[in-house]
């Protein structure tokens, strides 16, 4: 199959490609769009054979479940058993938005592969104009997964969806880099306080603001068997080829872990602040400015899949603390490391 790489946005005359994507997605086949988060891989929520399809381009293992992007608030009623008050109070405030609710869905409505089984389904409006557009273009629901390999990191530009999937799917509309650069925070108000299945751009604090308690696993309490958790949790995910290791964001520890490590005959790629280029590391992959949590959110994905470039053999990434998107970021870097630390 080829895969057709089709340029979208408001400077250009994108009507005939959102046609064809409209008309790949009502014929069963599935398309990879920009979102405000990541790239997605979308097929029509109601269709199983264009669902089927992402689980197959992707390598997916068919327990996970997919989330469903919708293009209007309307939307919801027609899906979900009941929506509680303070979902209603989420959406009207974060949608469209970062912010997936996992809510009890109505029988028999959603192909079976999008729940795996399940009795819930995860709805979000995504902020993106190319998202936005697709959706109210196409007047259905689309169940979408990011749209990389599984187990890699998630796309956050057309290119690495290219990478990860050429001649698997039939189209890519391309809106440029995401902004977020990190997943939808996922949110589950079908248990009482709420709680948090995978933080992300909306957090936990924001969250609060608007309807009181919620509850955020941490690291260690994820890890437990007993703590609520999304499928997908618990597959490897976000891993260049070469293993990470995680370091404290110190010039002084950054700086031995690089001299120890070359003593071993290492290739070093280093993931941190700006001010860490001239420690000399082989590669070096700045996340931003110290303590700019947006920019290493928005650049992370970016820059692990830029190690797969090089012939490093160890990828060293600072960390950052938990406020804010920070715990987004470090979640995902826990993933990606394995929960390796440098030298613990
Ligand atoms: O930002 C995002 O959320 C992106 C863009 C494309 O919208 N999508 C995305 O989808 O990250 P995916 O499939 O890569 O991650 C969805 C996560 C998985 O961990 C999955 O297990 C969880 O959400 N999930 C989906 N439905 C669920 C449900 N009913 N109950 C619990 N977890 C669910
Ligand atoms: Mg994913």
């Amino acid at each position: 199959m080829e895969t057709l790489r089709m340029l979208v946005d408001n400077n250009l005359n994108s009507e005939k490609s959102y046609s064809q994507a409209v008309d790949l997605l009502n014929n069963g086949e599935v398309v990879a769009f920009p979102t405000e988060t990541v790239y997605g891989l979308g097929a029509v929520a109601t269709n199983e054979r264009g669902v089927k399809k992402i689980f197959e381009a992707k390598g997916r293992p068919s327990d996970n479940p997919l989330i469903v992007h919708i293009g209007t608030i309307e939307e919801v009623s027609d899906f979900i058993e009941e929506i509680p008050d303070n979902a209603i109070k989420l959406m009207e405030t974060f949608w469209p938005g970062p912010l997936t609710v996992i809510m009890k869905a109505k029988k028999g409505l959603m192909a079976p592969s999008v729940t795996a089984g399940l009795e819930t389904v995860g709805m979000r409006m995504p902020n993106h104009e190319v998202a936005l557009e697709l959706l109210r273009k196409l007047k259905k629901p689309v169940a979408a997964p990011s749209a990389n390999r599984s187990g890699k990191p998630s796309p956050t530009k057309a290119i690495h969806v290219e990478e990860d999937l050429q001649g698997r799917i039939p189209l890519i509309l391309d809106g440029g880099a995401t902004g977020i650069g990190i997943e939808s925070t996922v949110l589950d108000v079908t248990v009482n306080p709420p709680v948090i299945l995978r933080p992300g751009g909306v957090t936990k604090e924001m969250l609060e603001e608007v309807i009181g308690e919620v509850i955020q696993p941490t690291i260690m309490q994820e890890k437990l068997e007993s703590t609520p958790k999304a499928p997908g949790m618990k597959y490897t995910h976000y891993a260049p080829d070469a293993p990470v290791q995680l370091i404290e964001s110190d010039r002084a520890i950054v700086s031995n872990a690089i001299l120890k490590l070359r003593k071993e005959g290492a290739k070093i790629a280093l993931l941190a602040p700006l001010s860490f280029e001239s420690l000399g590391a082989d590669y070096f992959f700045p996340y931003g400015d110290e303590g700019d949590k947006e920019m290493m959110s928005t650049k992370l994905y970016d820059d692990l899949r830029a190690c797969d470039k090089t012939d490093a053999t160890i990828i060293l990434a600072t960390t950052t603390t938990t406020e804010g998107v920070g715990a987004a970021i470090m979640n995902r870097l826990e993933k990606a490391a394995g929960g390796k630390w440098f030298n613990r």
